[in-house]
């Protein structure tokens, strides 16, 4: 706490330890303590709490872990952040280890750690997902292969390829870290569905973001947001019209995407300790949002507390949000890219594939351009943060992700087509920021 506040104490709280402490009221009347905290006594003073909660080893392990760090020259809001970290690592790997899937690849995941790499895994992203640790992952962001539309393409109906991506979706509810974001880049395609004709007069417009949405929903994600990515003039002859200016006889050029945007918030009532005084004397009243458990602090010493003396409400999520990186500059996103997206309807160029002679010259046929990840990855990661496309096709996301500091780790099932293209991009990015280090990383989860 400021040192001035100790000198506009209005009355010393006495204390049994050996701690000293002050309260005073702001000018909006909240009643503001003062006092200095150590690890000893964040630890003495919650030692029921954390019995309650930990075995005896593991609250051996959050000592060792806590005292690690140096607290010599930290004001008491870091020291509680450190103990309030450590805690919620243990927490979060006890989470973990009960709630792995039984393929779960530990060596794959040790991999993942090295933040100088880009993970590209050769295989179906559905076992590579079985094989990740649980809530390991920061932002999942791709565009889906899309039903039918590619040459990758090979489902039989639309409904088997919504099952398939559906089990996808699951696996991938497991790994997404709590309180995270799945960005979700579809089109409208129009194709043949072969529900009910397999003619190619059977082609329609198919909502696959609709379809999306609501399997997101059953699988316990949040629908957040659907941004319009508009694509501009989209050269299509589904306009045409064959000069028949009557009725039903019009249809729009299509040049939209949807940008879809989901929460994972799965409820975890696991106290989590004061963000303002480290206290794990804190009772869980209400959830404030779907799957966001809230917590009140009933340390009645708490530095801060309401006008009517209610303790700090908080949540593992306002936690994330506003404590973890405040005044971290890595972490700051430009006023451009906000201005870019502030509406939700965007424009900005498709990746232009096809050059005049009909010759794919990104050498995939569907890469998605940068602003997509460049947006998921500076809105909802932090520096240093992993970032998968389970669909990684040409590695746009990963190779975005790396770039802006984080870990980038894609999945790709074609190794034969994309494996050059990988290596291209890859060491031209590399030689972008050459420092003759080897930054390519694969792993085969289904050989070819
Ligand atoms: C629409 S593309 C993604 C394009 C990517 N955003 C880019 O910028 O290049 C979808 C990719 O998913 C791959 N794919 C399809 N099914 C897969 C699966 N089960 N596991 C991993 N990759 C798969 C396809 O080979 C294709 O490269
Ligand atoms: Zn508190």
């Amino acid at each position: 706490m400021a040192e001035n506040l100790v000198s506009l104490y209005e009355n010393e709280v006495s204390e049994t330890s050996s701690r000293k402490s002050y309260s005073k009221a702001d000018n909006a009347g909240r009643i503001i303590n003062s006092y200095s905290i150590n690890f000893k006594y964040l630890f003495s003073s919650n030692e029921k709490e954390l019995k309650k909660i930990l075995t005896d080893n593991q609250i051996l392990e959050l000592e060792k872990n806590v005292f690690s760090h140096n607290e010599e020259e930290l004001d008491n809001s870091q020291i509680i952040r450190i103990f309030g970290n450590e805690y919620l690592k243990i927490i979060k790997k006890i989470y973990q280890e009960e709630n792995r899937n039984p393929e779960f690849d530990a060596a794959l995941n040790k991999g993942f750690n090295n933040e100088n790499k880009i993970h590209v895994v050769w295989g179906n992203c559905l076992d590579a997902l079985k094989r990740m640790e649980t809530e390991s992952i920061q932002l999942m962001v791709t565009s889906p292969p899309y039903y039918n539309a590619r040459e990758y393409s090979q489902w039989a109906d639309i409904d088997l390829y919504l099952d398939d991506m559906r089990k996808i979706i699951r696996e991938s509810y497991r790994v997404l870290d709590n309180h995270r974001v799945w960005v979700w880049n579809v089109g409208d395609i129009f194709d043949n569905d072969r529900k009910y004709t397999k003619s190619v007069w059977g082609k329609r417009r198919i909502p696959l973001a609709a379809y999306f949405t609501k399997i997101f929903e059953e699988e316990g994600f949040e629908f957040v947001d659907d941004i319009i990515w508009d694509k501009g003039e989209v050269e299509s002859k589904r306009q045409m019209n064959n000069g028949m200016n009557v009725p039903f006889y019009q249809y729009p050029l299509n040049c939209y995407e949807h940008i879809l945007i989901f929460h994972k918030h799965r409820l975890n009532k696991i106290r989590i300790p004061c963000p303002v005084c480290g206290s794990l004397n804190v009772n869980g009243n209400t959830q404030s949002g779907i799957g966001v458990q809230s917590w009140e602090c009933k340390n009645k010493k708490c530095f801060v507390r309401s006008p009517n003396n209610r303790g700090k409400r908080f949540s593992a999520r306002s936690n994330m949000m506003q404590y973890q990186f405040e005044g971290d500059d890595k972490n700051q996103i430009d006023d451009n890219l906000i201005r870019k997206w502030r509406r939700d309807i965007v424009q900005f160029s498709p990746v232009i594939k096809i050059n005049s002679a009909g010759k794919n010259l990104v050498g995939h046929s569907a890469p998605f351009p940068e602003d997509i990840p460049e947006m998921a990855v500076k809105y909802f990661t932090y520096a240093g943060e992993k970032v998968l496309d389970p669909f990684a096709g040409s590695f746009t996301s990963p190779i975005v992700a790396d770039k802006l500091g984080r870990i980038g780790i894609g999945v790709e099932l074609n190794k034969s087509s994309y494996k050059d293209i990988i290596e291209k991009r890859v060491n031209s990015r590399n030689s972008l920021f050459n420092d003759g280090t080897e930054i390519l990383c694969e792993y085969n989860i289904n050989p070819q």
